[in-house]
């Protein structure tokens, strides 16, 4: 029973079934995602498959994004599956891990992945971002909330719910950004978003042809070197490329929240507590 407590995942799982109401409205507004969702918008074919990673109860994001695209959520929280298949009856869910699900390579037109990869153990999360740049068709598009800090942590009984635990895993934006190039993603657009004394950084950013491309391009390389020495000098030199920004900086609500955490387990059943 302790352990299955001090999973990250397992805390994170229970946290969000517990949270799930308080964290977010059946009626919320767009708010804070509006003008992220509308840059995805511009850019995707209507009835494109998108997928959304850490989908929540399906407010705001897979409601608005289901009215044009072919949407799929994940979620690791079954309240917050049951919310959103009632929510957001034009999209399918599944309560999975995201870090352990698995699409067609190049299957997918866009994907979103928002306050949602923060929750993730940092060991984990580069390789779902090369997980995110596999299943997308080439061209596609990653729109994600990305620690700004690195920051590990728990609050307790957060948002105020009683027993409602809550873990997160930031990195800092600098080695977001590394991540992402290394993964193949180039970032086209990036905002910060103040929250309390920190905040998160929206991300847009589009899939490469390769990785290999992808990273010599980062790293300046000449027609004619090789891959390898491309990617050792990514190892060593980290990207502080400018990117443009996209979006006003505004305040998350209180509910929107910080961090991020993981779990071990691969499915929704409740474990043991
Ligand atoms: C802060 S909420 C954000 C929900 C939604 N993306 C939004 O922005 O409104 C984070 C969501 O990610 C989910 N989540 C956390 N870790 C996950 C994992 N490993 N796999 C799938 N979902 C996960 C949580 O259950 C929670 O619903």
């Amino acid at each position: 029973m302790l352990k299955s407590l001090d999973d990250p995942k397992s805390i994170v799982r229970r946290g969000y079934d517990l949270v799930s109401a308080a964290y977010r409205a059946d009626d919320a507004d767009d708010g804070v995602y509006a003008e992220w969702l509308h840059a995805l918008e511009k850019q995707v074919a209507p009835g494109s498959p998108v997928l959304d990673l850490g989908c929540g109860c399906g407010v705001p994001v897979a409601r608005r994004l289901a009215q044009r695209f072919a949407v799929t959520g994940i979620d690791l929280s079954p309240v917050q599956i049951a919310r959103a298949r009632k929510l957001v009856p034009a999209a399918i869910f599944l309560c999975a891990d995201m870090s352990t699900v698995q699409f067609p390579d190049e299957s997918l037109a866009a994907i979103t992945c928002l306050f949602a990869l923060i929750h993730l153990p940092l060991e984990e999360q580069p390789a779902l971002l090369r997980n995110v740049r596999r299943w997308l068709r080439p061209g596609g598009l990653l729109l994600a909330t990305l620690g700004h800090r690195a920051w590990t942590g728990l609050e307790k009984d957060w948002l105020g719910v009683k027993g409602g635990d809550m873990w997160w895993s930031h990195a800092d934006i600098a080695t977001y950004r590394r991540w992402l190039a290394d993964a193949g993603l180039r970032v086209e657009g990036e905002t910060f978003v103040p929250e309390g004394t920190g905040g998160h950084t929206f991300v847009l950013a589009t899939r490469q042809g390769s990785v290999v491309t992808a990273v010599a391009a980062r790293n300046g390389a000449q027609p004619g070197q090789s891959a390898r020495r491309a990617l050792q000098a990514s190892a060593r030199v980290p990207s502080l490329r400018q990117v443009s920004t996209i979006g006003s900086r505004r305040a998350l609500r209180s509910e929107e929240a910080p961090n991020g955490a993981a779990l071990r387990s691969r499915s929704c059943a409740r474990a043991p507590l």
